[in-house]
């Protein structure tokens, strides 16, 4: 079934130079982009992306990480969609990340872990229309 996801490339990934990696082995996986946008994300859009995780030690600080600089945001449409981007972007934490993946082939601590994407079809339509208030092109 075909889905839309989002995907963060967050200001590390931006700053280590990955955008076109990373576009390029989504496009490579026959996703389409559908959307996208490089910005400083506002702290409000952050807080509310990460409002799950409040109260949690890692807030203030992945808060602080995804305003830091500008972010990649990008709508990505296919079959799985959903599924198969979280697959590609490796385990949250770099370290338990397969090789092959982008965590896992770029990133080393959960810190700086370059990349967001949506857990679960509900949670995608939720971060969409966050990301992309303004609706995407098409
Ligand atoms: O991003 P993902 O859905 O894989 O993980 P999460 O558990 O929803 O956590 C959101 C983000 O918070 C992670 O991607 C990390 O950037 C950050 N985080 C962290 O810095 N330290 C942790 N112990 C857990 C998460
Ligand atoms: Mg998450």
């Amino acid at each position: 079934m075909s889905e839309t996801t989002l995907v963060l490339i967050k200001p590390g990934g931006v700053d280590r130079n990955l955008i076109g990696e990373i576009t390029r082995r989504i496009e490579a996986r026959n996703l389409k982009v559908v959307g996208l946008k490089l910005f400083r994300a506002p702290r409000e859009t952050v807080e509310t992306h990460y409002e799950e995780h409040r109260g949690k030690g890692f807030f203030e600080p992945v808060v602080a990480y995804l305003t830091s600089g500008p972010v990649v945001a990008m709508a990505v449409r296919g079959t799985n969609a959903v599924r198969a981007v979280r697959t590609m972007m490796g385990a949250t934490n770099p370290v338990d990340a397969n090789p092959g993946t982008i965590r896992g082939d770029f990133a080393l601590t959960i810190d700086d872990n370059l990349t967001h994407s949506s857990a679960d079809p509900e949670a995608a339509e939720r971060e969409l229309a966050l990301w992309f208030s303004e609706g995407l092109p098409f």
